[in-house]
């Protein structure tokens, strides 16, 4: 499986800010897809997450010497370094307990230098990889409570009126949807990725919307995503 084929993320990061030699923090990096590119432009990224083995697994592929890590919760961020300019949280501000959000984006407001932005992008509602994932119940499976609570709480953020400590700092620049793919060679492609061997779905049903969604070269399946700008007044 290829996912972003087209590096979607990575050039609409770059479309929202230029993060040319800044020191960006990541929230929830997983396995460094996202901070590889992230360090080919930036001084300094800080990539954090609290899955140990995801760190791990990070270390081994982003070789770059301008990325340190930290594994932590993105609500607790015990990050003592000078101030960022940026922070991202790509695909993992959902992941933090509901309870928790707004703790972390305080947190990360707060390692904010006087310009400093924080670029979210979340998983969005439509496109042929969220309809199987739906579907199916495959990969995330339905997300939709969580996406819900997570658009939620960025609003209300940013109105400060969940604690009313954050009112006021920052601001909704832009909020942007983009699509990106997840690319599979055939079928079997997909099934290693997506179907464990306890998968007790329809096959017969999968195959078909699989073949739907058969091009010349393999399966390429497409996911909406939404990108939210915040920066300081
Ligand atoms: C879908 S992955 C996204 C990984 C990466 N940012 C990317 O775009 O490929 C979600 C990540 O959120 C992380 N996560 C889960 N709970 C979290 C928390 N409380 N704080 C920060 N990250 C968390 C997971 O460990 C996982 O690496």
């Amino acid at each position: 499986m290829q996912k972003d084929t087209k590096n979607k993320f990575i050039s609409t990061i770059l479309k929202l800010d230029d993060i040319t030699n800044k020191s960006i923090l990541e929230i929830g990096c997983g396995t460094g897809r996202i901070t590889e590119e992230l360090a080919k432009y930036a001084k300094l990224v800080v990539a954090t997450d609290p899955n140990k083995q995801s760190i791990e697994i990070a270390k081994r592929n982003v070789l770059q010497p301008n990325v340190n890590y930290v594994v932590c919760k993105g609500e607790e961020l015990p990050i003592t370094h000078p101030p960022f300019d940026l922070v991202i949280y790509t695909l993992s501000l959902h992941h933090i307990p509901e309870q928790y959000m707004i703790q972390s984006l305080e947190r990360a407001t707060n390692t904010l230098n006087d310009s400093g932005k924080i670029i979210i992008i979340e998983p969005g509602y439509s496109g042929s990889f969220i309809e199987m994932e739906e579907t199916f119940n495959l990969g995330c499976g339905i997300e939709r409570y969580a996406k819900e609570i997570t658009h939620r709480t960025i609003t209300s953020f940013l109105r400060g009126t969940s604690t009313g400590v954050s009112a006021n700092r920052l601001k909704l620049d832009v909020e942007a949807s983009f699509h990106t793919d997840f690319y599979f060679k055939n079928l079997e492609d997909f099934y290693k990725m997506f179907v464990g061997r306890g998968w007790k779905g329809d096959n017969t049903r999968l195959d078909s919307f699989l073949d739907a969604h058969t091009e010349n070269e393999g399966i390429r399946l497409v996911a909406d995503r939404t990108a939210y700008l915040l920066s300081k007044n």
